[in-house]
């Protein structure tokens, strides 16, 4: 059978936020094997450009690395008029970046409210605004959206979180339908409980216990959201837009 991921995303540009860590940095792994040139962000550009010097060196193809905060509205402008220069050309976004914290109802203050909405919902506004402008000029493009089982389920604990995720998806809903007669998919993702720094401080015996509550009785790796990233950005995904992709090993809530 011929293999469909080597060089499908030849000469295509990839913008993966948040590409330093956990399922970006998976993400922009796959997404430089098959061919593409990835832009890496973070809110450090060191980080950033330390990733993109891994890629270039692991895949041959010549990424590059950005650093600017998703949550500031003039930086995702200034960085993607930037990209768009170097490169010539957006093709693909992967509206990675995104924080998590933690905190009961009767404990959730404004601040931790405004963080979350920040940077998960009005950064992943802001970036598919700025790709999707770039976008537009060719008429096409795929862009994937971060969204979580927990925006569907809910989760004690996390209801600010939650709430970021489900507008998340929302924005996957709304933007499809927006921008498909442009040319330009998009669609998220809602993973499980992916094995990340992101959960690292998650009690033992609650993760014991999601995991118990998976069908596949694991976590999951970076890597399995990844690949059906790569999936939703590829021409195999041609028809796909406006969907919420469940990855999470069949974990009910
Ligand atoms: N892990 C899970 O179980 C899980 C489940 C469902 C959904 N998700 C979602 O999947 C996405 C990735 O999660 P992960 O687990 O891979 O998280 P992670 O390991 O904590 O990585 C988060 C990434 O986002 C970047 N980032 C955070 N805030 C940023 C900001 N304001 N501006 C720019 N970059 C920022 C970080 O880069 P720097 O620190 O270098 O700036 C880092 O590369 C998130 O949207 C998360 O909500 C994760």
């Amino acid at each position: 059978m011929a293999d469909v991921v080597a060089g499908s995303l030849a000469g295509r540009v990839a913008v993966v936020t948040g590409g330093t860590r956990g399922i970006g940095r998976a993400t922009a792994h796959l997404l430089a094997e098959a061919g593409a040139t990835v832009v890496v962000t973070s809110r450090d550009s060191g980080r950033a450009k330390a990733v993109a010097a891994d890629l270039s060196e692991a895949y041959g193809a010549p990424a590059t690395g950005i650093g600017f905060d998703v949550a500031d509205f003039d930086a995702v402008g200034t960085a993607f008029k930037a990209i768009a220069e170097q490169h010539g050309r957006i093709d693909a976004l992967v509206a990675n970046a995104g924080v998590l914290e933690d905190a009961l109802i009767g404990m959730i203050k404004p601040d931790l409210i405004e963080r979350m909405l920040a940077t998960n919902v009005a950064g992943t506004i802001t970036t598919v605004q700025a790709a999707a402008r770039v976008m537009m000029r060719k008429r096409s493009g795929a862009i994937v959206v971060l969204a979580s089982i927990v925006g569907e389920h809910g989760s004690a604990g996390q209801t600010a979180y939650a709430a970021s995720k489900a507008a998340v998806a929302a924005v996957a809903r709304s933007a499809a339908k927006e921008l498909g007669p442009r040319g330009i998919r998009v669609n998220a993702v809602a993973p499980g409980l992916i094995d990340t720094d992101m959960i690292t401080h998650l009690p033992e015996d609650l993760v014991a216990d999601r995991v118990a509550h998976t069908a596949l009785r694991r976590l999951g790796d970076p890597m399995d959201v990844a690949r059906a990233i790569r999936f939703l950005i590829s021409d195999e995904a041609a028809f796909i837009t406006g969907q919420i992709l469940g990855v999470d090993g069949g974990l009910v809530l």
